[in-house]
């Protein structure tokens, strides 16, 4: 059964669209594309329609990622849509959470959860937001999500 994942940020232009990249990266190389749906969104609307930060992209690329995404708004279909909700960081996990309640106490939402929580080498609770940093900011978060995707992967290829 194909599983449904949706990366969650602030803008959708640097971490959810690199979780994204990552994940599918890692889905390609180990020959399990057929079995996943993979997806991104902001909670903000700003940049909707953009592709990727261009210093995301080529921070990625950097390590042979690309990165195809283009922008666009969480919305309330997309709780029904996916089985899980994985948010960057605490403001990104509010606004889902508090998005969700719009939708009252239902069974068949997707669950919502940190992206650090998948982590296995690193104890960061946050993948923060590199928009206003420097290039090393970048690297991190990729460094973060490489590491949380991977974990993710292998929780949900367990069983
Ligand atoms: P993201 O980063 O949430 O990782 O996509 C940001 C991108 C843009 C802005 C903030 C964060 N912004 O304020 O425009």
């Amino acid at each position: 059964m194909t599983q449904k994942l949706l990366f969650v940020c602030l803008g959708n232009i640097c971490r959810s669209p690199a979780a994204e990249g990552v994940f599918l990266h890692l889905l390609e190389a180990r020959g399990l594309s057929n079995q996943f749906l993979v997806d991104s969104a902001g909670t903000g609307g700003w940049h909707v329609g953009n592709p990727a930060d261009r210093r995301m992209r080529a921070a990625a690329e950097r390590r042979g990622i690309h990165l195809p995404s283009r922008a666009r708004q969480i919305e309330l279909a997309d709780f029904g849509n996916f089985d899980r909700i994985l948010t960057m960081d605490d403001d990104n996990l509010q606004a889902v959470r508090s998005l969700a309640g719009e939708l009252g106490a239902r069974s068949d939402l997707a669950l919502v959860e940190p992206m650090t929580s998948h982590c296995r080498r690193f104890s960061d609770k946050e993948v923060p937001d590199p928009y206003y940093g420097g290039e090393q900011g970048f690297e991190h978060v990729l460094d973060l999500l490489e590491d949380a995707c991977s974990g993710l992967l292998e929780t949900l290829t367990r069983d």
